[in-house]
C-alpha cells in the first residue's frame, strides 16, 4: 500500500466522529494544535470532513476566547491528567485550562483561500472566534510587551529544555495531590518527561485552579512566566492571516485597526527574543530576564512569521547550516551542541513534523528554496523509513512515542497533494 493510502487511513483510524486523536491510547481527546494540522491534511482529499474538524475544535472555545489545549469529551482513564485533575474549567466542555500555539487561523487561511461563494461562508462562519481566540491571547497573556505563557504544555514543546530555567525558579507545591502518571505506561518512559518536570507541571495545573483558571492572575500570579518563539511567531503569522481574512470580508475598520495594533506589538515584540550570544530567537525567562541557551526547532520560525531583521535571519540561517552538518534529519528539537541534548527524548531532540512543516514553508515563502527542501525531504526521508510516527530520532530517523500519528500523516498528505489544495471544493 503507498504511504499516502497508510497516511489517509491514519487519520481515518483515529477519526472519533466529527474529531481527530492524535494516536490511540498516548492521546485519546481531541488536541488544539494537532486538530489544525489535521484538518490541512484531510482537506487534501475531504473539504467538508476537514472543515468538519475545525468546527469541533471551536465547539471547546472559551466564554473569555480561550481554545484549550484539549478538549475532553469523554473521560478516559488511560490518560492523566484528565478532566478531574484540571477541576472546574469554564469552556462549554471539559478541557484543560491552557491553550497551544494558535496554528488555527492559518490553517483556516489556507483552507479557504481559493474564495468562492462556499469559502467566504465558511470564513465568516469562524471570523468571530478567530478574532476572540486572538484577542484571549493578547489580553490574558500578555506580560512585559510580549504574548507569554505560563505552561510548557501550552507551547507545545513540553519538557524542550528551553523551559528549565522557569521551571527551576519553582517548586513543586508542597500540597501537591498524589497522582499516578499515564503517559509511560503507553511508552518507553526514557522517551517523556522527568517526574521532578511531572510534578512542577501539575503544580502550575493546582495553581490555575486555585484561582478558578482566571487567565489574567494564571499569567500575573502564576508559578511560571516565559516568553516563547514558537507561539510568538504563530500568533504573529496567525495575526497577519487574520487581517487578511478581515479585509477579504470586509469587515469594519475598528477590527482591522485592532488587528493591525497587534501585529505592530507582535513584530516589537520580535527583538524580545533575541539572544545575541547565541545568534538566535530564543525562550526567555520573564521575571529575570534569562535567555534559554540553545536553538531549537521553532528558532527559525521568525521566517514563517516574516520577522526579524536581516542580520538576525542571515544568524538564524547559519545556525541551521551547523546543525545540518550534525544531525542527519533535520530539524531537532533541541541544539546538538547543547546540554541535555536527546536523540530519542521528546522535545530534547527528536524531529517533529508540524515543526518541519511550518520551518520549511517559511524558509521556501522567504526565498530559501534549498533549506526549505531539504527540512521537507529529510522528514519524508524518516517517514518513508520509518512510518507515520509522532517524532524522529534526527540521527537515526528512528520512530519515537507515538505511532500512527495523526499530524505527521496530515503533514505528508498536505505536502503530497499541496498543488492538489487549491482546487478542493
Ligand atoms: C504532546 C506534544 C504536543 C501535542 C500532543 C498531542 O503533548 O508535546 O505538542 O499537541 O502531544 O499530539
Amino acid at each position: 500500500m503507498s504511504l499516502t493510502q497508510t497516511a489517509i487511513d491514519t487519520l481515518a483510524r483515529n477519526d472519533r466522529g466529527g474529531f481527530t486523536i492524535p494516536t490511540a491510547g498516548l492521546y485519546p481527546y481531541q488536541w488544539n494544535w494537532d486538530s489544525a494540522f489535521i484538518a490541512l491534511g484531510i482537506a487534501t482529499y475531504d473539504m467538508d470532513r476537514a472543515w468538519t474538524e475545525i468546527m469541533s475544535l471551536l465547539e471547546g472555545q472559551w466564554p473569555d476566547g480561550m481554545i484549550p489545549s484539549i478538549i475532553f469529551r469523554s473521560d478516559d482513564p488511560s490518560y492523566f491528567p484528565g478532566p478531574s485533575r484540571w477541576g472546574k474549567t469554564l469552556g462549554p466542555i471539559p478541557s484543560t485550562g491552557v491553550s497551544q500555539p494558535p496554528v488555527l487561523t492559518t490553517v483556516v487561511r489556507q483552507l479557504t483561500d481559493a474564495g468562492g461563494t462556499r469559502n467566504a461562508a465558511r470564513r465568516h462562519e469562524v471570523f468571530d472566534r478567530l478574532f476572540a481566540f486572538h484577542k484571549w491571547f493578547h489580553d490574558a497573556r500578555t506580560s512585559n510587551g510580549i504574548v507569554a505563557t505560563v505552561h510548557p504544555w501550552e507551547t507545545g514543546r513540553d519538557n524542550c529544555p528551553d523551559w528549565n530555567i522557569g521551571l527551576d525558579l519553582m517548586d513543586v507545591a508542597a500540597d501537591l495531590a498524589p497522582y499516578t502518571r499515564m503517559d509511560n505506561k503507553h511508552v518507553n518512559p526514557q522517551y517523556r518527561p522527568s517526574q521532578e518536570q511531572y510534578d512542577k507541571y501539575l503544580t502550575i495545573v493546582q495553581f490555575g485552579d486555585s484561582v478558578g483558571w482566571d487567565q489574567r492572575r494564571l499569567t500575573d500570579e502564576g508559578p511560571f512566566l516565559m516568553a516563547d518563539p514558537n507561539i510568538h511567531f504563530i500568533l504573529l503569522r496567525a495575526d497577519k492571516d487574520l487581517l487578511a481574512i478581515a479585509r477579504d470580508l470586509g469587515k469594519p475598520v475598528e477590527t482591522l485597526t485592532q488587528i493591525e495594533a497587534w501585529i505592530a506589538k507582535g513584530e516589537a515584540a520580535t527583538d524580545y527574543l533575541w539572544s545575541e550570544a547565541l545568534g538566535a530567537f530564543t525562550a526567555r525567562e520573564i521575571r529575570t530576564g534569562a535567555f534559554s541557551t540553545g536553538f531549537t526547532n521553532c528558532s527559525a520560525l521568525c521566517f514563517y512569521a516574516d520577522s526579524g531583521t536581516a542580520e538576525q535571519r542571515a544568524r538564524v540561517l547559519d545556525n541551521l547550516n551547523r546543525i545540518a552538518a550534525k544531525v542527519d534529519f533535520m530539524l531537532p528539537s533541541w541544539d546538538p551542541d547543547a546540554e541535555g541534548f536527546e536523540a530519542q527524548r521528546y522535545w530534547c531532540g527528536p524531529v517533529w513534523p508540524q515543526m518541519n512543516y511550518m520551518t520549511s514553508l517559511g524558509l521556501a515563502e522567504q526565498g530559501h528554496d534549498a533549506l526549505a527542501m531539504k527540512i521537507r525531504d529529510d522528514l519524508c526521508r524518516a517517514i518513508e523509513r520509518s512510518g507515520f510516527w509522532e517524532c524522529f530520532n534526527p540521527l537515526t530517523g528512528e520512530g519515537c512515542v507515538g505511532s500512527n500519528f495523526s499530524w505527521t500523516a496530515a503533514v505528508w498528505l498536505s505536502w503530497q497533494h499541496e498543488t492538489k489544495l487549491e482546487g478542493v471544493a
